[in-house]
């Protein structure tokens, strides 16, 4: 059953991705085909409740499904039915399913918007085939797994019109406007090196591919959690919640974290793409993420702003227990973390300092930021609300969201690339990375990188012994491609990249 939904799937996302340009104003549809091409529809007033789909609704999803509750949540989809009992039982009249492929295909003309909370490596096939189809998407962070996905996305979105939000729920609040307007109208000077860092990962990491499976729950259909990714036996280490420190499904600390902690970063110094990076870690293994890393992204200088020149600059990313060093003149005693990390700005005339999700900002000279005043406050700082009121507007006269996929891909780009410098730091370069074709342009066709499958240290009559198993060389060209642009497996596809 499963391929037969995802070939119409496919035919449908494939035919809506090729009529993009057609697709406008979805919301309230009452096409009975949703691989129809939607024509414009009324416009929805803002007192009118928006139909909603949700994918991924057990953990972070469900936060985000409750800040939109005053909304028809008509439809509920998970692979587990246990962990996601709680939000079926509190919208009781919603449809349930456990494949998104299937909601598509059966209901897909019922809703306007879907909420996409999954794992991070089914965001894209989900989010695709959803804006292929009209559809509004609020989705979780890192938008997507890989860089290619992120731009397809981007691209989707734009080419239908369609309200679009990453759930970094950061970007609206007063505190990062604070940041932005700060910096862009000159407080700290040119800014030519930003640290920033996590205290993350809390989920176990660095750790050897499990050797066996476990039984895989009753209530769990694992290859729907596995999706576009290459199958691998179901074991309790992945699902739920710890999927995120393993390379097939997460994106380790980095790409948890960054999509927040970067997110001020990227937005005031308008960074685009990196032109390099550089990663290392702790224990790289095959399959998943180390320890502790440290990533330094290298960016070009980008136009002037009326009020503030915007030169190279470098950002360095550590977690893991890693922390920058303390800027000249760091009040003794006081603690860089603040809600999980932090991002510290050096400006030629002052260090601006603030924790993650773009709070608490400071000035390190003890002068008072300015209130911000020239950028959109968001109703209640609710990040959620404000992409219902979006979906609510026409295409035409739509205010952006805050994390809207124009701003957010770039974004997720620079942060899911910055993953990729910490696989292949076997290299042993700095990765030179061509943002617009999405390519490193510095790994020759023949090179090869080998990677950790066995941990083997040991003691033996007071020597250490090191026996670690490495896999055969991989082609490094390759292998960067292919997490750069993904092979799904069969049954999972993505439409078209429209431009
Ligand atoms: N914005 C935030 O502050 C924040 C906080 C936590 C998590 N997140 C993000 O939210 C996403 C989910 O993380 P989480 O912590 O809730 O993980 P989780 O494992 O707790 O929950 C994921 C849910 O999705 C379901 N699921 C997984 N794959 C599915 C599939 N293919 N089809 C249908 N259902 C599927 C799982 O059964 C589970 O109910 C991640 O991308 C994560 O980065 C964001």
């Amino acid at each position: 059953m499963s391929k037969n939904i995802s070939r119409r799937s496919f035919l449908q996302t494939s035919a809506m991705a090729a009529g993009a340009a057609m697709v406008a104003g979805p919301l309230f549809s009452t096409s009975a085909n949703a691989a129809e091409p939607k024509k414009a529809k009324k416009k929805v007033a803002a007192t009118d409740k928006l139909n909603i789909a949700a994918v991924g609704i057990g953990g972070r999803g469900a936060a985000d499904i409750n800040a939109m509750d005053s909304q028809n949540i008509v439809a509920l989809c998970d692979c587990d039915w246990k962990y996601a009992a709680h939000e079926f039982e509190r919208f009781p009249n919603a449809k349930r399913f456990k494949d998104y492929r299937e909601m598509f295909d059966k209901i897909g003309n019922e809703f306007d918007a879907v909420i996409v909370g999954t794992a991070d490596h089914t965001h894209a096939c989900i989010a695709a085939q959803a804006l292929a189809m009209g559809k509004h998407v609020y989705c979780e962070k890192p938008l997507t797994h890989t860089v290619y996905e992120t731009r397809l996305l981007t691209n989707l979105a734009k080419a239908n019109g369609l309200a679009t939000q990453m759930g970094n729920q950061g970007a609206s609040l007063n505190s990062t406007r604070q940041i932005i307007e700060a910096i862009q109208s000159g407080v700290i000077g040119e800014v030519r090196k930003v640290d920033a860092f996590t205290d993350r990962p809390i989920w176990p990491q660095g750790l050897e591919t499990p050797a066996k499976a476990d039984p895989i729950p009753d209530t769990l259909d694992w290859d729907i959690f596995i999706g576009p990714a290459k199958y691998r036996d179901f074991n309790s280490i992945y699902h739920p919640w710890n999927w995120r420190g393993w390379w097939d499904f997460g994106t380790g600390a980095l790409g948890d974290m960054a999509c927040h902690i970067l997110q001020p970063v990227v937005d005031a110094l308008k960074l685009g793409y990196p032109v390099s990076c550089q990663g290392s870690s702790t224990n790289l293994m095959i399959d998943c993420a180390p320890n502790a890393q440290i990533v330094k992204f290298k960016f070009p200088a980008r136009d002037n702003m009326p009020k503030v020149a915007m030169p190279e600059c470098e950002v360095t990313w550590y977690d893991g227990g890693l922390k920058p060093e303390f800027p000249k003149g760091w009040p003794v005693g006081v603690n860089m973390n603040h809600s999980g990390g932090a991002a510290i700005f050096y400006g030629t005339k002052d260090v601006l300092v603030c924790g993650c999700y773009g709070t608490n900002p400071w000035l390190l000279s003890g002068k008072p930021l300015p209130a911000p005043s020239v950028t959109r406050e968001v109703a209640d700082q609710n990040h959620q609300m404000d992409f219902v009121r979006a979906c609510k507007e026409s295409k035409e006269n739509r205010v952006a969201c805050k994390s809207d996929f124009q701003f957010a891909g770039p974004l997720n780009e620079m942060v899911v690339m910055g993953v990729l410098a910490v696989r292949l730091q076997g290299l042993n370069r700095e990765l030179a990375w061509d943002g617009k074709n999405m390519k490193f342009t510095n790994i020759g066709p023949t090179e090869t990188i080998q990677f950790k499958v066995k941990d083997g240290f040991s003691v033996h009559d007071g020597h250490p012994t090191f026996e670690d198993k490495y896999t055969d060389p991989i082609n490094a060209q390759a292998f960067a491609a292919e997490l750069i642009k993904h092979t799904y497996r069969e049954g999972y596809s993505l439409p078209a990249m429209p431009f």
